[in-house]
């Protein structure tokens, strides 16, 4: 029998598309996982180093001074792919969050929940080398550099418990309610209402900046969203574009302006600071305890089944 020498590897190492640990762990139902650090190909590792060191211009000059003190404080290398242990001692000290290794998408009242706790539910795979930009889903480069160097800051923090507090809140009133079709139709407009939140937010959230005098005024506004934090080109459009419309945060258009995940977002909301931001999710609570989020604009983005049973499911405190 002759052995094939020309026949390419099998995929093997944690690479978003192809990462069998990941599909094992995800047939056994499970969520939370160990990071498995010996997993990672060479390949990966250099697509790590690759992401990191092209966004470094691009952070100094479009991302908000927090942001750039929390890349700091978790020392993040591009030399290699960070263990989650790593990052969580320097992180832990400052606001109690950690990261925490997850097989993917969490349903939703899980995901808050663990934002309740103090816990990111973090992504372990990386992306493919060959497609840098475009991901339909997250990985360690939008998770860990995109999102978990903000957690060091102690007001970004409060106000990402406090999403998790409105899940509670949402599950809390929905399990009050006894007709089954009045249940399900206020659930699925709180969450949309709350995805829309977060995603306005946290995700593509812009921070207005201290005035520089500058004739263009082109330090008018900083990112904070970590979709733009981890996106090479966005991260200039957000800032820069004429063709991107920026509001100020307002609770009610925010909760009903749908979106689309597959392009270059044309709207952004812009928040005046961190406790700003804590003040409109404190708020937004609010909202959902008053019956002001039962009925926001259908649309994007669908409430998936599986995020309205872990509503349904959630214990109560
Ligand atoms: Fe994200």
């Amino acid at each position: 029998m002759a052995l094939a020498t020309n026949t390419p590897a099998p995929a093997s190492g944690l690479t978003t598309t192809a990462a069998p640990f990941i599909e094992e762990a995800r047939a056994h139902r499970e969520i939370y996982i160990h990071q498995p650090y010996e997993l990672y190909s060479e390949d990966n590792q250099a697509t790590w180093g690759r992401l990191l060191g092209r966004m470094q211009d691009r952070w100094a000059r479009y991302a908000n001074r927090r942001y750039l003190e929390g890349l700091d404080k978790l020392q993040l290398s591009r030399d290699r792919i960070p263990h989650l242990d790593e990052i969580n001692h320097f992180l832990q000290p400052l606001t109690g969050f950690v990261a925490r290794a997850v097989t993917g998408y969490v349903p939703s009242y899980l995901f808050l929940d663990c934002l309740r706790r103090r816990e990111f539910p973090t992504t372990v795979t990386i992306r493919d080398g060959a497609h840098l930009e475009y991901l339909p889903e997250p990985d360690i480069f939008h998770d860990v550099a995109g999102h978990v160097p903000m957690h060091t800051d102690p007001a970004f923090a409060a106000a990402l418990v406090r999403f998790g507090d409105c899940a509670a809140a949402a599950a809390r009133r929905a399990s009050a309610i006894s007709d089954q079709h009045e249940k399900l139709r206020r659930l699925t407009s709180n969450i949309r209402a709350m995805s829309r939140f977060f995603w306005f937010s946290v995700e593509f959230g812009l921070m207005r900046a201290a005035p520089t005098g500058e004739a263009d005024d082109r330090d008018r506004f900083k990112v904070y969203g970590s979709g733009l934090l981890s996106s090479f080109g966005e991260i200039a459009h957000a800032i820069k574009s004429p063709k991107v419309e920026r509001r100020p945060f307002e609770i009610a258009e925010v909760v009903n302006q749908t979106f689309e995940i597959d392009h270059y977002q044309p709207l952004l909301f812009v928040v005046d600071s961190f406790d700003h931001l804590f003040d409109v999710v404190s708020e937004l609570e609010q909202w959902m305890l008053a019956g002001k989020l039962d009925d926001v604009a259908p649309g994007e983005p669908e409430v998936k089944e599986a995020d309205l049973a872990s509503f349904l499911a959630a214990k109560h405190d």
